[in-house]
């Protein structure tokens, strides 16, 4: 491990970040990806030296370089950090280094974190910039700016945003997509010059986030290719891009999207960026697992323990009968289900979705005596009892919006257009906040809730504070947001918070810091789910994951499906049920047990094993799975989405096992769902279950086995567990 003033190289796992630090103009990273080992202070000054471009023909008569902070002033053309002006002036600063301060890891294995002030006193600003690299190779970085000047002109910052660059066989771009009930969906293209720019004015971090920008070499899969994919943290309007510009430079970048007039820094007061990660990695995979290795350390991460959920929503939606309800909760205790979860409906005149949004106070007409006896009922089943919220909304038909029409965001004296008949309360007047927090309090005061569903149903569109003017807040908004749920967080240890926004809407690494579980679609569907489980877990693991197992019959998309693949597909994260049981047959209720039973038993590798994900043999199959970190044992799913063209002449094959070590790899065959397949001969005959066959896995990923013949719709799942280790 070398450090050396000015240049700075931190290293953690197999990653290395190189950065060159002048005195004068942004910090460059020099190297973001594979691991330099411990270069020595004169091969890390040749490796300096060593990318120093010649002038180009019709070029600034300096080198081109792009800074953490691309700007104008080091030449650099294309999309700049830093934006902003004093009334026209002070728009392109230059920052002169101040201090540069190395701090090490906790096992002083070597410098985990950068911080650098500049200062341009010209334009009356100072800059702080902050750069991790994390135990398990993951990077983040931030900006703080600051207005050092007395002039009473406030300097209005328009956009902050941070880059960093890849180098130039990132010759492919994936990110992703998406729309209610659809989330996640990806898209891939060739880095081609100019600007690859998602915006996102959403004022939520969205069904169509950019989620994970990725540039990687040509073809590269889960397994396959250099892979760097940048992340921005922030829930509200946010920007990603990945720019190319002619002289060959290439950087991935993120930041927050300010609305006109958003920050304005008087004397003395500063803008902080949100933390923008980067991932590299030898395959997506790789990428995935830095990120969920991330999230797992925090000191408030989720154990592997995740209770089984029954969500009332799709049973009764807002027919809150409470004889119903109480059956419903029996059901569910019956099967094994450990946590109970009342969604919308409970409260002021919310029949429907037309009214009653923001009055957070329990229904007299619906629950004259409180939801009491529910809870009690729950409580004395042995199950924890949870409760929908949607704190930040409110239906104009409702109490709080006839009280305080100036609560709600708008920029003009009218109202913005309505969404799922909703406006937005403004959070950032301090009056509206004490509301919403104290009713939510009073509710929690009297009754045992160890779980809320936080919901976020729309847009924000036209986002101001009638109060100042109709200026734009969502930036604003946005942190009183994170502040509330920390609020209630603090004030009670324990209370979970699942952050659920018209589904999978409100999915990003700053909510995640403060909340336990994400609502990853409105769709249930599990061919839906299967695509949307995989393409999520680029971002967060699998135990963040709310995924739950509904009727037969999709309430989205009105397939059907047998239950086998409706829970061979959930228990891959944290599992619920939200279906009306009631309507269950009685041999469906059999099967669903004996998944509960089976999730339960194997929530330990589920929840906190190594993704795996295999491009499988054919478009309509795929592979993908969970391995112990001590390669152990691995839980492994071979899906059909559709009817595959080419099996069964093919060889399944499975990586990410030690392929020195003997495992016992048998197919998983309870429930009704593997009825139908034609198992091929290494299955053995089945008594209770089917032996399997003993393989190592480097036979496994080198030579492979015969698959089943599947129809569409199906999925087997495999356990392979370590007989013989090395
Ligand atoms: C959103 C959520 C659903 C449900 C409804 C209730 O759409 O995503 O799961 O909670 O709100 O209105």
């Amino acid at each position: 491990m070398s450090v050396q003033h000015h240049r700075v190289h931190l290293h953690g796992a197999d990653v290395s970040v190189l950065l060159e630090i002048p005195p004068q103009g942004m910090p460059t990273m020099v190297h973001w990806g594979p691991s330099l080992g411990h270069p020595t202070q004169a091969s890390i000054d040749a490796l300096c030296q060593g990318i120093v471009t010649p002038v180009g023909h019709n070029a600034v008569d300096e080198p081109v370089i792009v800074g953490l902070i691309p700007s104008q002033a080091a030449a650099y053309s294309g999309q700049p950090g830093l934006t902003g002006s004093r009334g026209g002036r002070a728009w392109s600063p230059q920052f002169s280094l101040v201090t540069t301060q190395v701090r090490a890891t906790a096992d002083e294995s070597g410098p985990a974190q950068v911080v650098m002030a500049y200062r341009d006193d010209d334009a009356g600003l100072s800059l702080d910039l902050t750069v991790e690299l994390d135990r398990f190779g993951l990077l983040r970085s931030r900006a703080v700016l600051t207005n050092v000047s007395d002039d009473p002109e406030p300097y209005q910052v328009d956009r902050l945003v941070l880059a960093y660059p890849v180098p130039g066989e990132a010759r492919e771009l994936l990110d992703f997509a998406g729309r209610w009930g659809q989330e996640r969906v990806p898209q891939r293209h060739s880095f081609t010059v100019g600007t690859h720019l998602r915006e996102n004015r959403r004022g939520r971090t969205g069904a169509d986030s950019a989620y994970v920008l990725h540039a990687g070499t040509r073809g590269f899969g889960f397994e396959q290719g250099h892979v760097w994919g940048v992340h921005t943290a922030w829930s509200g309007n946010h920007v990603h891009y990945a720019e190319l510009t002619f002289d060959g430079l290439r950087v991935l970048g993120g930041g927050e999207l300010l609305l006109p007039g958003e920050i304005r820094l008087a004397t003395g007061e500063s803008y902080s960026s949100p933390w923008i990660y980067g991932s590299y990695g030898v395959g997506l995979d790789q990428v995935a697992h830095r990120f969920h290795r991330y999230l797992r350390a925090q000191p408030k991460a989720v154990g592997t323990d995740r209770p089984v959920t029954l969500n009332v929503w799709e049973a009764v939606y807002f027919d809150h009968d409470k004889d119903r309800l109480i059956d419903l909760a029996d059901r569910a205790a019956a099967l094994g289900v450990e946590r109970y979860v009342l969604d919308d409906g409970w409260f002021g005149s919310r029949r429907d979705d037309f009214s009653g949004l923001g009055d957070w106070v329990v229904s007299k007409e619906v629950w004259p005596d409180g939801l009491h006896p529910l809870i009690d009922h729950v409580k004395k089943l042995g199950m924890q009892f949870g409760l929908w919220f949607e704190p930040e909304m409110v239906n104009p038909d409702s109490d709080v919006a006839r009280a305080h029409p100036e609560w709600i965001l708008s920029a003009r004296p009218e109202w913005p257009v309505l969404s799922r008949h909703q406006q937005v309360l403004n959070l950032t007047i301090p009056e509206a906040y004490a509301h919403v927090r104290d009713q939510m309090r009073a509710v929690l005061d009297e009754y045992a809730i160890d779980y809320i569903k936080w919901d976020h149903n729309r847009d924000l569109v036209e986002a101001g504070s009638q109060p100042a003017g109709g200026r734009p807040v969502v930036h604003e908004q946005t942190l009183a947001f994170y502040r509330l749920v920390d609020e209630l967080k603090a004030a009670y240890p324990g209370l979970e918070i699942e952050s659920c926004s018209s589904g999978g809407g409100r999915v990003d690494l700053e909510v995640l810091e403060r909340t336990d579980r994400v609502w990853v679609s409105d769709c249930i569907d599990p061919l839906e789910r299967q695509m949307m489980m995989r393409w999520t877990t680029q971002l967060i693991p699998p135990e963040r994951m709310g995924s739950h197992i509904a009727s037969g019959v999709s309430h989205t998309t009105g397939r059907w499906h047998r239950l086998g693949f409706r829970a061979a597909t959930a228990v891959f994260g944290h599992l619920g049920i939200e279906w009306d049981l009631a309507k269950a047959s009685e041999d469906e209720l059999t099967e669903l047990a004996e998944w509960i039973a089976f999730y339960k038993q194997h929530r330990e590798l589920l929840l906190n094993g190594d993704l795996l994900r295999i491009d499988g043999l054919d478009d309509n199959v795929w592979q993908h799975g969970v391995v112990a970190h001590d390669r152990s044992k691995a839980i492994l799913a071979l899906v059909f989405t559709g009817e595959p063209k080419t099996l069964p002449g093919s060889r399944l094959r499975w990586r990410g096992l030690d392929p020195d070590a003997r495992y016992r790899v048998q197919p998983l065959t309870f429930g009704a769902g593997w009825s139908g397949m034609k198992p091929p001969p290494w299955w053995g005959e089945a008594e209770e279950e089917f032996p399997g066959i003993e393989i190592t896995g480097g036979e496994l990923e080198h030579v492979g086995v015969a698959p089943p013949v599947m129809h569409p719709d199906q999925v087997v799942l495999f356990e392979a567990v370590m007989v013989q280790p090395v």
